[in-house]
């Protein structure tokens, strides 16, 4: 059971996000992303019992230490975790079926990770994701080309001189890859330690 003082420091804040977005009265079915350590879905599967989450990760390490929270917890809806690459498409995302999930929850992922998993996170959840589906992701990013404040712009040049491919990505970027998967910016709230949640609705069918 791996343990990441930021994680533990977020899980409550988002948490309260997700109660205020989701129904928390009839049975949802959930995708974390890069679910690290296991500690936000063991969190949120606590709860929000109404909710069957499906953990995953890319990094086998961290698959062990979901399995270990899991193990401890004995949560009965946190599914095991799977491997999955938020690169790939989405039939390579563990079997998960098209329009399946109501939610799909992302969490300080888009900046510590190339653009291509940002563009496969929306690509692929703009898939699984049922119409009127959720994605909520959580991260620092930058507003109109601007980084604030400076511990965010020292932030990004930290990730980017470890990762040339990593650093903090624009919302309106972001907003530009969600509209041509089908999801559209609902909701932006500012959190603690300036982070921010981002809530994207899957458009429904005409
Ligand atoms: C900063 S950690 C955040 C972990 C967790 N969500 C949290 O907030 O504690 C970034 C995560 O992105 C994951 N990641 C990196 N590349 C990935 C990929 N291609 N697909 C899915 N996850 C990836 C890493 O394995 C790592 O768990």
């Amino acid at each position: 059971m791996l343990s990441a003082a930021a994680a533990e420091r977020n899980k409550e804040p988002i948490l309260s996000v997700l109660r205020d977005s989701v129904n928390t009265a009839r049975p949802l079915q959930a995708l974390e992303i890069s679910s690290g350590t296991g500690q936000h879905v063991t969190h949120f599967a606590q709860a929000l019992p109404n909710i069957i989450w499906q953990p995953s990760e890319y990094d086998r390490q961290s698959l062990a230490s979901i399995e270990a929270y899991r193990a401890h917890y004995r949560l009965r809806n946190v599914m095991p975790a799977i491997h999955l690459d938020a690169s790939l498409p989405h039939p390579h995302w563990g079997g998960i079926q098209p329009e399946s999930l109501d939610l799909v929850v992302n969490i300080n992922m888009i900046h510590i990770s190339p653009m291509a998993c940002t563009e496969g996170l929306f690509n692929g959840a703009g898939a699984v994701l049922k119409p009127q589906g959720l994605l909520l992701t959580y991260g620092p990013y930058a507003v109109n080309g601007q980084i604030t404040p400076q511990s965010n712009v020292d932030f990004d040049y930290s990730l980017r001189q470890r990762n040339s491919e990593w650093g903090l990505r624009d919302i309106s970027l972001i907003n530009s890859i969600a509209q041509r998967n089908g999801l559209f910016l609902e909701k932006m709230m500012d959190m603690p330690a300036n982070n921010k949640c981002l809530l994207f609705r899957k458009e429904s069918l005409v």
